[in-house]
């Protein structure tokens, strides 16, 4: 808070080339164009997020790299469709496979967000629920989105998600105080993964 100048430090996105394995007719997976975010504070509009244009494609990784405030969580937040008032989306696009995320309705977006998106976020320990197993929220995640499997496929999943980000299979049995804030970490990224977005 606290910079009610308007025009805000653009974001930059830096993006490899060499890591870029597109075929030439091949889609991108995620186009962002020409997105706008503001916040709308008393003192007139914060433009958090001016202009951001990004083409990501299958395979590929970029990484957004900037000062603190310069907009990264705003436009994370903003692809998982999150924002909260008094924020607002003033202008653009964001093309996942094909479709606007910003026009879909609560509901379509709601199943987008871990099937097809997912954030994992630096406070991913703040987001555990305390008096619940590791595997409980999991498994939580999954149900939320129409997955209804045994016991015993759920635990063959949580526990090959865990290894993944190099837990080991007991951590589903803990609760999260019983983490340290590495592993608390690695849990939101193993939730985050959960449906392969
Ligand atoms: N709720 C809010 N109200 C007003 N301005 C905000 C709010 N949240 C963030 N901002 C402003 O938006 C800009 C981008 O913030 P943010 O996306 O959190 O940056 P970063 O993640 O790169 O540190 C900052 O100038 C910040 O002060
Ligand atoms: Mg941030």
């Amino acid at each position: 808070m606290g910079q009610s100048a308007p025009e805000k430090e653009r974001l930059m996105a830096q993006q490899s080339q060499s890591n870029r394995y597109q075929s030439s007719n091949a889609e991108p997976l995620l186009e962002i164009k020409d997105l706008h975010v503001h916040y709308e504070t008393a003192d007139g509009a914060v433009k958090a997020v001016s202009g951001v244009n990004l083409t990501l494609y299958e395979g590929e990784r970029v990484a957004l790299v900037g000062e603190s405030g310069c907009g990264k969580t705003t436009l994370a937040l903003a692809i998982m469709r999150l924002l909260k008032p008094p924020a607002r989306i003033v202008q653009g696009e964001i093309i996942l496979a094909g479709r606007d995320l910003l026009k879909l309705d609560e509901e379509k977006m709601r199943l987008a967000r871990l099937q097809d998106v997912a954030l994992v976020t630096q406070a991913a320990m703040n987001a555990l629920n305390p008096v619940m197993r590791i595997k409980d929220q999991i498994i939580d995640g999954l149900v939320d989105h129409g997955y209804e499997e045994t016991k015993t496929t759920f635990r063959k999943r949580i526990h090959s998600l865990l290894e993944h980000v190099g837990l080991k299979a007991n951590v589903a049995r803990m609760f999260p105080h019983e983490l340290s804030g590495g592993m608390k970490q690695r849990v939101g990224m193993a939730t985050a993964s959960a449906l392969q977005p």
